[in-house]
């Protein structure tokens, strides 16, 4: 029997040179390493330099994960970016990608999800290839989020950080239960005043900062993430001791262990990279996936839960056994 899906058979990220430690960051907010720390488990994040943009952060990570999966720019069809911090209103960062990398007959685009933005294009990026758009797709999740910070706001600048992780989607002809096994996207408008920028182009011509009431978005993020995952599990037919990695959104390490514990899974199943690269927003995930499998802990075959929520609020979850049948 024909059983075609979607593998994710290759990663790569990018981080910028410049570290921020808590303790530099004290040195200019009012804040200190102890409530960091212990409030949200991060250390220190990744800062760009001047002059640096997403579009490079996304082709730094797009030309690894390329290089890992043996393609160049002429083997891709659709690229998507996961993006809230795009170089330009437009075009798109994913055109800026696609002529940087040669992918010369991909259709390219952005998408908005904030945080949830990975999961969000994997979805698309499944159902496009699933419905013959292409045999082959890149998904990455870049953000220059310092960009929207407000340094005077203690209580959202030392949250975030910039990165980009890019992933390689391949469709498979017999690919048993390889590949993408499920996911499961929501979205609340109604919660749109809990997590926002406050600028936009038809709102007020300005780019904004961010603007938060953390502890409805903490309430909100434990709650509907562990929802969202028992509806992937059951979409896939899982349980979550068929997972062999929780890769999670990194925005708060107190989320990270809820949804272990609500999961029920060893610490050692989960991957944490909160405490280096703070939230990077849609490229928190791709950078934690790519961390994993540089460090030999994700293998081919294992099955990953990706879990995240954002802005809007946007939700979602996704299952997938990594790589490729050998
Ligand atoms: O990626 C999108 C999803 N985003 C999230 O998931 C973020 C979810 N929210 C959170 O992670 C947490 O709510 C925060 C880390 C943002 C905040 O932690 P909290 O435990 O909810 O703290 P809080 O906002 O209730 O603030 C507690 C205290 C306050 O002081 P008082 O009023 O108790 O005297 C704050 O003024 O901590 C103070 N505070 C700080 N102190 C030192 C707030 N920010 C800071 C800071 N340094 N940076």
């Amino acid at each position: 029997m024909n059983n075609q899906r979607v593998l994710m058979t290759a990663v790569g990220s990018y981080l910028p040179a410049n570290v921020v430690t808590n303790e530099v960051l004290s040195s200019f907010v009012d804040t200190d390493d102890a409530w960091i720390r212990r409030r949200t488990g991060i250390a220190q994040r990744h800062l760009v330099a001047e002059g640096e943009t997403t579009a490079d952060l996304a082709c730094n990570a797009a030309a690894k994960a390329l290089a890992n999966a043996g393609l160049t720019g002429d083997d891709i069809d659709i690229i998507i970016i996961a993006t809230t911090t795009p170089d330009n209103t437009f075009p798109s960062t994913a055109t800026k990608l696609q002529h940087m990398i040669e992918a010369k007959d991909a259709i390219a685009f952005d998408i908005q999800a904030v945080c949830a933005g990975f999961v969000y294009a994997l979805d698309i990026a499944d159902a496009m290839l699933q419905s013959g758009r292409g045999r082959r797709a890149l998904v990455v999740g870049a953000e220059s989020f310092s960009k929207l910070l407000d340094w005077e706001d203690r209580t959202t600048c030392v949250l975030f950080g910039d990165g980009a992780g890019a992933v390689v989607l391949e469709l498979a002809d017999d690919a048993g239960d390889w590949g993408i096994c499920s996911s499961v996207l929501h979205s609340d408008g109604a919660y749109r005043d809990i997590l926002y920028v406050d600028g936009g182009p038809s709102s007020n011509v300005s780019v904004g900062h961010v603007r938060m009431e953390g502890k409805e978005v903490f309430r909100h993020a434990v709650e509907k993430l562990a929802s969202v995952m028992d509806e992937a599990l059951s979409a896939a037919n899982m349980q979550a001791r068929d997972i062999d990695w929780l890769v999670p959104h990194q925005a708060n390490v107190r989320i990270i262990d809820a949804m272990q514990k609500k999961m029920d899974l060893p610490s050692d199943r989960v991957v944490r990279t909160v405490e280096q690269h703070a939230n990077t927003s849609a490229a928190s995930i791709p950078l934690a996936l790519s961390a994993a499998v540089d460090d030999g802990r994700i293998k081919n075959g294992d099955v990953l839960a990706m879990e995240a929520i954002g802005g809007g609020l946007v939700w979602g979850a996704a299952l997938v056994k990594f790589g490729r049948p050998s």
